[in-house]
């Protein structure tokens, strides 16, 4: 089965039938910065930011989008994010440190994570992050005695556990109640939860935040997460006096990984979600938070593709055959950690009439580091290029150096002209913090 490259953004066949990405050929691309490489679509990330923006907005004026940088944690992106309107979201002090860097406001900023210690809440709080998304008891009391100790108010959400199930990957299912995030709904612990913030002066309460996992394919869940929380909301007004002022949902908008599935649109999560809230805030007289989402797969995702040189082709009679490339588990765990399937294509043979045949495809690590199970080529041969499709989230924010290979180069395309904007890593960045001889 041909990959149908129409049904990626950005993605062309060019008269001499190379894959080109924002009109830019991929193998020129190849030629010129070298594999593998990270290629990631401006217009494409511009679209998609604009995309998530115009749906919620439709729905819910006011909504505010913070682009999740753990997905593609690059600083052009991050600030092209940010020229979109769009916040950062950080899962970690050094994540905050880029979104700052990346140009970001630090009221725009939010800050998550399951432990955050003292000095990661004095980091932020120094730097004025916007909010601070506490998730277990133990964090309130040190975030109020940091920022007591700092003369400070921190801005607060608190991250509950609405216990809904999301039809995704095992370990990307966040919700459902067997999870280490989130304070639960049903057992008290939430509601205790922002009995202590409001009692501290030191904290400012704003909100309720979830994240009910990622890759979310059905908008379904999104409702019944949003309606749990609108019942929690509706708890907090009779049971605390609390008012929310801020209903944080989290990310897990989907992408494709698959030209032959059918996509929700961003639209559809925006009205399952602003149809739900709205409703049960008019309902039950409450006002309406400010809605708040965090995608990062839906924004960077579909912006992205990794090319790479095709190496040996090795064919076992009546087995199997493989197809190396240059590069595999170090720039794409996902494969080997979730199972994850993508689309590829050979971008010099875009257009190639040769019969297709299935191949295994893995990588250069020393173990057997598989890309693809199965995929479908024309007649691939060494120095060919593969394009693997939608690679722009969690392949270079996952990627390791294992093996001592170098991370790759990334260049941003738009409109034809490519420029970089990750250096390719050398030898000497591998070593960098090495102290052969110790130290101390
Ligand atoms: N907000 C919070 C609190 C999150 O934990 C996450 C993702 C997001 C937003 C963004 O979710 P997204 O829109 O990207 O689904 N490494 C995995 C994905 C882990 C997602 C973790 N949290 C992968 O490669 O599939």
């Amino acid at each position: 089965m041909k990959v149908k490259v129409e049904k990626y953004p950005g993605l062309s066949i060019g008269s001499n039938g190379h894959l080109c990405f924002s009109g830019a050929d991929c193998v020129r691309l190849a030629k010129q910065f070298g594999t593998p490489l990270y290629v990631i679509s401006e217009d494409v990330f511009r679209d998609t930011c604009r995309a998530q923006r115009a749906a919620f907005e439709k729905h819910c004026p006011d909504a505010h989008i913070s682009f999740s940088t753990k997905a593609l944690t690059a600083l052009a992106l991050m600030r092209i994010a940010v020229q979109e309107g769009l916040g950062l979201d950080a899962s970690s002090p050094g994540e905050l440190f880029g979104a700052l860097k990346a140009g970001c406001k630090p009221e725009n900023t939010i800050l998550h994570g399951n432990f955050k210690k003292a000095a990661d809440l004095e980091f932020a709080l120094g730097k004025k992050v916007g909010r601070i998304v506490v998730d277990s008891f133990e964090e309130i009391e040190e975030l109020d005695s940091v920022a007591r100790r700092m003369k400070v108010r921190a801005r607060v959400q608190v991250r509950v556990n609405p216990g809904v199930e999301a039809h995704t990957f095992e370990l990307l299912k966040v919700g459902m109640l067997d999870s280490k995030f989130g304070l639960p709904l049903q057992n008290g612990d939430a509601l205790e939860a922002v009995r202590r913030i409001l009692k501290k002066k030191s904290l400012d309460f704003m909100g309720v935040h979830y994240h009910i996992g990622s890759q979310i394919l059905d908008p379904s869940p999104f409702r019944i997460a949003a309606e749990r929380a609108m019942e929690f909301l509706l708890t907090l007004r009779r049971e605390a006096g609390a008012t929310v002022r801020e209903l944080n949902i989290g990310g897990g908008l989907p992408v494709r990984y698959d030209s032959r599935h059918p996509m929700p649109t961003p639209e559809q999560f925006a009205r399952q979600v602003c149809g739900t809230v709205k409703k049960m805030a008019k309902a039950n007289g409450l006002d309406m938070p400010r809605i708040i989402l965090e995608p990062g797969r839906s924004v960077a995702g579909p912006a992205g593709i990794t090319l790479y040189t095709v190496g040996p082709v090795k064919r076992i009679p009546g087995i199997r055959d493989y197809v190396t490339v240059d590069g595999g588990l170090s720039d794409n765990v996902r494969p080997g950690l979730y199972g994850a399937t993508y689309d590829g294509l050979l971008a010099n043979k875009a257009a190639s009439a040769a019969r297709m045949k299935p191949f295994r495809v893995c990588g250069r690590h020393c173990e057997t580091d598989t890309l693809f199970q199965s995929l479908r080529l024309p007649d691939p041969a060494y120095g060919d290029i593969l394009a693997v499709l939608s690679t722009g989230a969690y392949n270079y924010s996952m990627s390791s150096n294992y093996n001592k290979f170098p991370r790759p180069a990334m260049v941003a395309v738009s409109k034809g002209k490519a420029r970089l904007i990750v250096e390719r890593e050398t030898y000497e960045d591998l070593y960098r913090k090495d102290l052969p001889e110790g130290k101390g």
